[in-house]
């Protein structure tokens, strides 16, 4: 089985639309290995967002990420589970993302954008590592 991050980022919660996240990846045959109501410091957004440190948008990205608890998630598949979770999530700005998609049919904001994956299996590997230091991984 091949795991990955997901969080239902502070918007999604405030909206309502973790079980509507969730349960479209659950529906899609992804299984939730992991899963914590968290407001994320700005220690763990730093180590979390370090490739984006020092672009115009970071301090927009990381202020709104820690304004109130996220869902922080692990989920698994049988394989490429970070690949089936970001085509689910759609393009990074919901203005650009598919209908049928969940950035496409709930957002309107590139900061904004509801959820957050992985996007590689090496990432995936490092930011599980991030949030669930304990969570046995393969
Ligand atoms: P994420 O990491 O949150 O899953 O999003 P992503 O891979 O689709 O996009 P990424 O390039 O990693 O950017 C991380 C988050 O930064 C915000 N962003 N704003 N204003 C902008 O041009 C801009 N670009 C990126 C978005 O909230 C994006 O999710
Ligand atoms: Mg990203």
């Amino acid at each position: 089985m091949d795991r990955t991050l997901v969080i239902c980022k502070p918007d999604a919660v405030e909206r309502g639309l973790v079980g509507e996240i969730i349960g479209r990846f659950e529906r899609k045959g992804l299984r939730i290995v992991a899963a914590e109501l968290r407001t994320l410091d700005r220690g763990v957004l730093d180590r979390h967002y370090a490739e984006h440190a020092g672009k115009g948008f970071y301090g927009e990205l990381v202020a709104f990420m820690g304004r109130g608890p996220a869902l922080v998630a692990v989920v698994e598949g049988p394989e490429d589970a970070w690949s089936v979770v970001r085509h689910m999530m759609g393009a990074t700005d919901p203005m650009n993302a598919a209908a049928g998609t969940i950035r496409g049919d709930f957002g309107t904001m590139v900061t904004e954008n509801l959820v957050h994956g992985s996007d590689s299996a090496e990432s995936a590997r490092r930011e599980v590592a991030i949030f669930f230091p304990d969570l046995h991984q393969e």
